[in-house]
C-alpha cells in the first residue's frame, strides 16, 4: 500500500525533492496558496492516506516552492477521534520518510490554558503530554516501539522558528502542549488539571504524529495556533466554527514566521 502512494507521488513529484515536510492544521490550509509551481495531488489517489472527514481540513499534498524552497505540505490530516485508531497518519509520514523528508513541522489549532495567550497567538511547542490513553505505537511488534522522547522536540528547528520570528517581530509564545483525545472539547475541570500538570496549550491532534515522525527518524517541530480560550476560561462555550473561524487569524502570523524560516533554510542537523 505505502509502496504505491510512494511511486504515485516520486513520479508527480517529476525530480523535486523536499527534504521537509508541512503539515497544516485546521484552518490553515491557506499556506499551500503560497507554493510556487505547485503539484496538487489529492489524498484519494494515495493509498494509505487518510480520509479526513472533518470540516476544514482538504486532503490533499501540495508540493512545490515555499520561500524559494522545496516543500511538501500536507493539507489535512487524520485524527485520533475520527476512527480510535490513533496510527492513521503512519502510512503517510512513511511515504514522506520514504521519499527523502528528514525535517517535519506540525502545525495545529489549540486551546490556551494560559489567559496571556489569547486567541491569534502562536505557540512553539517545547514538550508534550500525552493524556490522551492511546499511542500510535501500540501494536508495533519491534523493539524500534521504544521510541525516546526525552528530545522529541528538534532543537536546531525549533531555534531557526525562534530566529525566524525575532526576524518578522511576531509574537511567539513556546509552551507544552497537551493531548486530549477529542472529539469533545474538555471541561473547566479538566483545563484546571491541564494547567496544574503543567501545559499551555490543549488539542486534539499533532502528539500521535510527533511520536510517529520520532519513530520513523524525522526532526520534528510543532505550532500551535491559538483560537480560543480554554473551557471555563470566558464562560462562552466552545465550537468547531469558532476553531475554523479563528484559526486564519494566528495562522497568518504563523504563516509570516514559517515563510521566514523557509527563506533562511533550516539546518541539517
Ligand atoms: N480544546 C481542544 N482542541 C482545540 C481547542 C480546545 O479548546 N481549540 C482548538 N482545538
Amino acid at each position: 500500500m505505502t509502496e504505491k502512494a510512494l511511486d504515485h507521488l516520486v513520479e508527480r513529484l517529476d525530480g523535486l525533492a523536499p527534504t521537509t515536510a508541512l503539515v497544516l492544521g485546521s484552518g490553515l490550509g491557506g499556506l499551500v496558496d503560497q507554493v510556487k509551481d505547485a503539484v496538487r495531488i489529492s489524498y484519494a489517489d494515495l493509498p494509505g492516506f487518510p480520509r479526513s472527514g472533518v470540516s476544514g481540513h482538504a486532503g490533499e499534498v501540495v508540493a512545490g516552492l515555499f520561500a524559494g524552497t522545496p516543500v511538501l505540505m500536507l493539507s489535512g490530516r487524520a485524527h485520533y477521534y475520527e476512527h480510535g485508531n490513533a496510527a492513521a497518519m503512519r502510512p503517510a509520514l512513511e511515504v514522506l520518510a520514504g521519499i527523502g523528508v528528514t525535517k517535519l513541522i506540525l502545525t495545529n489549532a489549540a486551546g490556551s490554558v494560559d489567559p496571556e495567550m489569547g486567541p491569534g497567538s502562536v505557540m512553539l511547542i517545547t514538550d508534550h503530554i500525552n493524556f490522551s490513553g492511546s499511542n500510535p505505537l501500540i501494536g508495533e511488534p519491534s523493539d524500534r516501539r521504544f521510541v525516546g522522547l526525552t528530545e522529541a522536540y528538534d532543537a536546531g528547528i525549533r531555534k531557526a522558528i525562534e530566529k525566524a520570528a525575532a526576524a518578522t517581530a511576531t509574537a511567539l509564545h513556546q509552551g507544552v502542549y497537551m493531548w486530549f483525545s477529542g472529539p469533545c472539547f474538555e471541561t473547566p475541570a479538566e483545563i484546571r488539571m491541564a494547567r496544574i500538570m503543567g501545559a499551555n496549550a490543549v488539542g486534539m491532534s499533532t502528539v500521535p504524529e510527533v511520536i510517529l515522525a520520532r519513530f520513523l527518524g524525522l526532526r520534528v517541530a510543532a505550532c500551535s495556533v491559538i483560537t480560543n480560550l480554554a473551557a471555563g476560561m470566558t464562560g462562552a462555550e466552545l465550537s468547531h466554527q469558532e476553531t475554523k473561524d479563528m484559526a486564519p487569524v494566528g495562522g497568518a502570523r504563523l504563516a509570516t514566521i514559517l515563510q521566514r524560516v523557509f527563506q533562511d533554510g533550516l539546518p541539517e542537523s
